[in-house]
């Protein structure tokens, strides 16, 4: 797949086939892509908690929203993604930079997921981001530390559907403004 064809097959899948499960060594794979991407002064603050285990499984998805655990519930593992607070967009002496402050960790991280999920789809393997969980339940079914921020938790695993439709887009009219 060419890089258009797998930003085009990506897409945030709800159902997943149980029979097909990811290996830890793919997995790797794929958060190494996603070390790739840049970030703030290359400080690399993004954490992943790779969950494969059936008991830290089953905890980790009951720190999810209702539907995100019926979306999961085939998939056999779950990436709660973290970033360290402080670093990116502060300098040395712990001072933000500007005025975003961690705001900038957070988008580090949202780069480096964005690698994770292509390169995932590029594997053939199907991803979705999952906002609406509960981050204190994961802190501590994970032992998260509080120099922590809790993001995301990303679901890996193959679909159990075919025809996938993109949800629709904006126009590009209404998202970009030309001066020229
Ligand atoms: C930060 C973020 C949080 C999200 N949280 C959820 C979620 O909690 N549950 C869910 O079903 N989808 C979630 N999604 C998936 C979006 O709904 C999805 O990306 C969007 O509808 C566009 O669809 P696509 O990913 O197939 O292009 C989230 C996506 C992002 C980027």
């Amino acid at each position: 797949m060419n890089f258009d064809e797998i930003v085009a097959n990506r897409r945030s899948i709800r159902s997943y086939n149980p029979e097909k499960k990811v290996s830890k060594e793919q997995i790797f794979e794929i958060i190494k892509t996603a070390q790739e991407a840049p970030s703030w002064k290359n400080s690399q603050t993004g954490r992943y908690y790779v969950v494969m285990n059936d008991n830290k499984l089953k905890e980790v998805r009951e720190a999810l929203h209702p539907q995100n655990q019926i979306v999961t519930k085939d998939v056999n593992a779950l990436i709660i993604t973290t970033f360290v607070k402080n670093r990116s967009g502060f300098d040395k002496n712990g001072t933000p930079d500007n005025e975003l402050g961690n705001g900038w960790g957070c988008y580090d991280l949202g780069l480096q997921n964005a690698y994770l999920c292509l390169k995932a789809c590029q594997m053939g393997i199907d991803s979705i981001i999952l906002g609406l969980r509960d981050a204190d339940k994961l802190r501590d079914v994970l032992d998260i530390p509080e120099t922590q921020e809790v993001v995301a938790v990303i679901a890996l695993g193959y679909r159990n559907i075919d025809d996938v439709k993109m949800p629709p887009r904006k126009e590009i009219s209404e998202i970009v403004k030309l001066y020229e």
